[in-house]
């Protein structure tokens, strides 16, 4: 009778040696001390036993099933913590995992170099509201009601008096209107057309700029363009003023810069001109200064308007603005 618990304890032993995870442990434990196990069973047919060895054999088992209950508990303690630790412990061979960082849109990098261009030259930022009242965008703006501007094609009405602004010369009216001179700002912002094709989109961004002092010239004008086109584009890339039409200017001028891409020799990008018109500009039409209460006889300035996706398209040489908004990751992660 010894002898065969002192058997169970050996077989049981030798099996705990092979058993090599916690799941085959645990059906050992069950196996041997479990409510039917091999020890148990033992000690319910100790009653027939001879008497003289009930107690002796008894005794044996139940000391059997405790050391054998500890040794199982210990062993699976024992992985438990080798497990945890595995886990812990920091596999230096494993690659590194790829963090993917944002980066800024091509639009807002331009927008912020042209900013930055400008506050360097001594330009303050300002910004006005992209839902704005017609006489804002139009009528102190010196845009008569009858102006070609204000079609229902191009402008965006949400009333009759209320427009998506068409661009961000109202921006100068309400500057002027908080400030007297001397003022000097660009205003970036996005405005609205009803247009869309390849080089048009019915959102986009312009900036515009506004100075206005004593004694402030077209060559003031000319000097600014010069140095921005300098700095955004190069040294090399000369400016010219073609004689144009604003209502709020006089006199009025399209600006191109020498074609970025041929150097005026003459390509696709320039229509063959080797020439590209980046920005409107002029001397600011009296009219506005009269609508706002600037002494007229005192105080002259100039003002200009850009396209931001225009100058953004040239820079980095993209014949499609709407790349610019299809949230292709593939173009946009070139920038
Ligand atoms: N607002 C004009 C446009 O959107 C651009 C422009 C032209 C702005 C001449 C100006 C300017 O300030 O002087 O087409």
């Amino acid at each position: 009778m010894e002898k065969t618990i002192e058997q169970i304890n050996q077989e049981a032993l030798n099996e705990l040696e092979t058993a090599s995870d916690m799941e085959s442990i645990r059906a050992l434990s069950v196996r041997y001390l479990g409510r039917k196990g091999i020890i148990t069973r033992f000690l319910r047919n100790i009653s027939k036993l001879p008497p003289e060895e009930r107690p002796i054999a008894g005794k044996k088992a139940n000391e059997t099933k405790k050391t054998l209950d500890k040794i199982f508990k210990d062993a699976l303690d024992r992985l438990e913590t080798a497990t945890a630790d595995a886990t812990d412990r920091i596999d230096v061979s494993l690659p590194g995992r790829m963090v993917l960082a944002g980066s800024l849109h091509p639009i807002t990098q331009i927008n912020r170099l042209i900013c930055d261009i400008f506050t360097n030259l001594g330009f303050d930022i300002v910004e006005g509201p992209e839902v704005e009242t017609d006489y804002y965008n139009f009528e102190a703006l010196n845009i008569p009601k009858n102006h070609p501007a204000r079609d229902m094609q191009d402008t965006f009405y949400i009333s009759d008096n209320i427009v998506l602004r068409t661009h961000t010369s109202p921006v100068q009216i309400r500057t002027m209107e908080k400030q007297t001179p001397p003022v000097r700002i660009i205003a970036p912002g996005k405005v609205y057309r009803c247009d869309s094709d390849l080089t048009h989109t019915p959102m986009f961004h312009q900036v515009e700029g506004l100075l206005v002092d004593e004694n402030v010239s077209f060559g003031d004008l000319k000097g600014i363009l010069t140095t921005f086109v300098h700095r955004m584009f190069d040294e090399q890339i000369s400016l010219r003023f073609r004689p144009s039409f604003f209502p709020f200017t006089e006199p009025s001028a399209e600006v191109d810069i020498l074609c970025v891409i041929c150097r005026g020799k003459g390509c696709r990008v320039c229509s063959q001109t080797g020439w590209l018109e980046v920005l409107g500009a002029g001397m600011v039409h009296p009219a506005l200064f009269e609508n706002i209460g600037y002494d007229t006889a005192r105080y002259t300035g100039f003002a200009f308007g850009m396209g931001v996706e225009r100058i953004a398209m040239l820079k980095y040489g993209i014949d499609d603005i709407r790349k610019y908004f299809d949230n292709d990751l593939r173009f946009l992660r070139q920038f």
